[in-house]
């Protein structure tokens, strides 16, 4: 067992969805080192008891919980069993999504539906569903103040830069991500009363397997070599290099921790320089 860090989040529960790899595995790493219990919500079977194994190893306790995250009667059903097992839930970090190409004019229903139903719609419930058992975790006596002394939850939803900007060749993608800055202000001002901060994070170019998928697919579309095209983006980030899963997951852990205790509403570029706003 290998406890390091400085302890931020040591006791705190926190269902992090999509982190059987990528970005949402690498939150895993660090919210564990952070002293967090971690529930690994992920879809992908092949990946999701491997994660909570490692995620136990650096001294946690992990939680391997299968399950398709814009199913909503499972994602209730995860949270119960959730405060079932660990007694309480602290950070919801929605990070699980999809990616993919579809050029404006040949976008089919079925393309759009599942990235909204994902990407957005899926953040919505999962964040309405937490709040109602943060505030409810609120102790009978303080219930009914209109302020909370100090926060009751962290929620952390990973929007994109796509998410900043109409992109013509992935418009789904792009109205999923920007529903999630919004859903993250209009979260925030709603949960304030009850000291819940509700952020968002912006990556631009984080080399996982959706990168991949990404590359592959326009290699295929372009006749173009495998990393020419991904090679191709990451010489338009203005630092000159991709980001890493370990820069996004030192944002969000931060987001998690009572450092940003005075910070909800916010939607942080983690990007490089590529967005300005
Ligand atoms: N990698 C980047 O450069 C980048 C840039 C901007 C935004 N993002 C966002 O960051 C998040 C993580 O991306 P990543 O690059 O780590 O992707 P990834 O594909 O490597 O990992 C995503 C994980 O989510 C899981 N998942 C997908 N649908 C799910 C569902 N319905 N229920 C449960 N789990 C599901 C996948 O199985 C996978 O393990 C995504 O929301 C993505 O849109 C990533």
């Amino acid at each position: 067992m290998s406890t390091t860090g400085s302890q931020r989040l040591k006791g705190r529960v926190a269902i992090i969805t999509g982190a059987g790899r990528g970005i949402g595995f690498a939150i895993g790493q660090q919210f564990a080192r952070e002293g967090a219990h971690v529930v690994v919500a992920e879809i992908d079977t092949d990946v999701v008891y491997q994660a909570a194994t490692d995620l136990t190893a650096l001294g946690t306790e992990a939680l391997a919980y299968p399950i398709d995250i814009s199913d909503l009667p499972q994602m209730r059903k995860m949270i119960a069993d959730v405060v079932a097992k660990f007694g309480r839930l602290d950070i919801v970090v929605n990070n699980a999504g999809i990616s993919n190409k579809a050029a404006f004019l040949e976008m089919t229903e079925p393309q759009w539906d599942d990235m909204q139903r994902i990407n957005q719609r899926a953040v919505f419930f999962t964040m309405q569903e937490a709040a109602k058992q943060m505030i409810a975790q609120i102790p009978e006596a303080e219930r009914g103040n209109d302020r909370q002394p100090f926060s009751r939850g962290k929620i952390i939803n990973l929007s994109s830069i796509a998410g900043r900007r109409g992109r013509a060749d992935a418009l789904h993608y792009s109205v999923a991500k920007s529903a999630v800055i919004t859903m993250t202000q209009g979260a925030a001002m709603a949960l304030a009363r009850y000291n819940i901060n509700v952020n968002a994070l912006c990556p631009s170019v984080v080399p996982t397997r959706m990168w991949d998928h990404l590359d592959a697919a326009m290699a295929a579309q372009n006749g173009l070599e495998r990393g020419v095209w991904y090679k191709a983006r990451v010489e338009r980030v203005p630092l000159k290099r991709p980001g890493t899963v370990e820069e996004i997951a030192a944002m969000a852990t931060f987001l998690a921790s009572s450092d940003a205790d005075y910070i909800t509403g916010q939607t942080y570029n983690v990007d490089g320089g590529s967005e300005l706003n």
